[in-house]
């Protein structure tokens, strides 16, 4: 079965194709410029104007859907940024929406792009982070961007309980059909490093460890997941990816919705320098491993290559 392509092409148990591809995209306020992002080729933060541009080619590729992260112009304690309704997500989704309302607007629901200590949550005078004040600030946050008009609101926090905060919210206040696709197993990952140089998030002090997940554990992956679905998530994601790829099927297997896998920025940038290097073939490789994270049992994956791989794909 495997002698022509047309044999293997009948018997392929997994589809790799542009529609379940959402691309990450980093929307910055106070410049009108492009940044290159040194550990990512490829990938930049950009103005509002020139994130809608992006995000229009992508889509013209075959891309149905992005994510926004966005990078305040100042940051403060309480990262009230996140929450504001002039803020850059909130213009840069009414912006999206205008120019391309058919595309997909995710948006990223955290604090730490927005706190100046770099951290997900409010930090208590003793150091820890304030889980449930933590709550009522994402909350606030995924109404704002709900009201700017967000198709789905993501929240990649960890503290707990925060799915069910945020579907309150927004059900109380008019969007109850907003969905909510909630990073439910996400690791404490050395694999986000360009991430946060893009976000201009690493925390200025400590680590996430005790909000984000051990690397090591699998059953409390399938936990968080199962409690995120309870509490109204009504898609979970696995992040990051391929080191992960057990824990996509795991998670897909128990909680029987829909299951998103974020291939993240470290996993890019493997690839990305090992190509520039001479040592792999960039298209090979990075098909190979999105078909791979599909048949753990992502359904949708999020990732930086998502308008190159829709361009070969087509
Ligand atoms: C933070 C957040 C992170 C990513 C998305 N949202 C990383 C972190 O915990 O610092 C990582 C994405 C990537 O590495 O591509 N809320």
């Amino acid at each position: 079965m495997r002698r022509t392509g047309a044999l293997r092409a009948l018997v392929r148990e997994t589809e790799l194709s542009p529609s379940h591809l959402v691309l990450p995209l980093f929307v910055q306020l106070g410049t009108e410029e492009r940044t290159p992002i040194e550990a990512m080729p490829g990938v930049a933060r950009h103005s509002i104007a020139l994130a809608v541009e992006e995000a229009g080619a992508a889509q013209a590729a075959g891309v149905p859907a992005v994510l926004l992260f966005g990078v305040p112009a100042d940051k403060d304690e309480r990262g009230s940024g996140a929450y504001d309704d002039e803020g850059v997500v909130q213009l840069a989704v009414r912006a999206f929406k205008e120019a391309h309302p058919e595309l997909l607007v995710l948006t990223d629901v955290c604090l730490c792009g927005y706190t100046s200590h770099g951290h997900c949550g409010v930090v208590r005078a003793d150091g820890e982070i304030d889980n449930d004040i933590s709550l009522e600030l994402l909350a606030k946050t995924a109404l704002s961007h709900a009201g700017a008009g967000a198709d789905a609101i993501a929240p990649s926090d960890m503290m707990d309980g925060r799915v069910g905060a945020l579907r309150a919210q927004l059900d109380a206040e008019g969007h109850s059909g907003v969905p909510i696709v909630s990073y439910a197993a996400k690791f404490a990952s050395a694999f986000y490093g360009p991430f946060r140089e893009a976000a201009g998030s690493a925390p200025a002090f400590g680590d996430r460890r005790s909000y984000q997940m051990d690397p090591a554990n699998a059953d409390e992956a399938v936990r968080e997941a199962l409690l995120d679905v309870d509490e109204g998530a009504d898609m979970v994601m696995v992040k990051p990816a391929l080191p992960y790829l057990d824990v996509i099927r795991r998670v897909k297997e128990s909680t029987r919705v829909p299951v998103a896998a974020y291939n993240v920025s470290g996993e890019y940038a493997m690839i990305k320098a090992a190509a520039a290097a001479g040592l792999l073939d960039e298209r090979a490789a990075v098909l190979e491993a999105l078909t791979g994270i599909r048949r753990a049992g992502a359904d949708v994956i999020v990732t930086y290559h998502a308008r190159e791989v829709a361009q070969w794909l087509n």
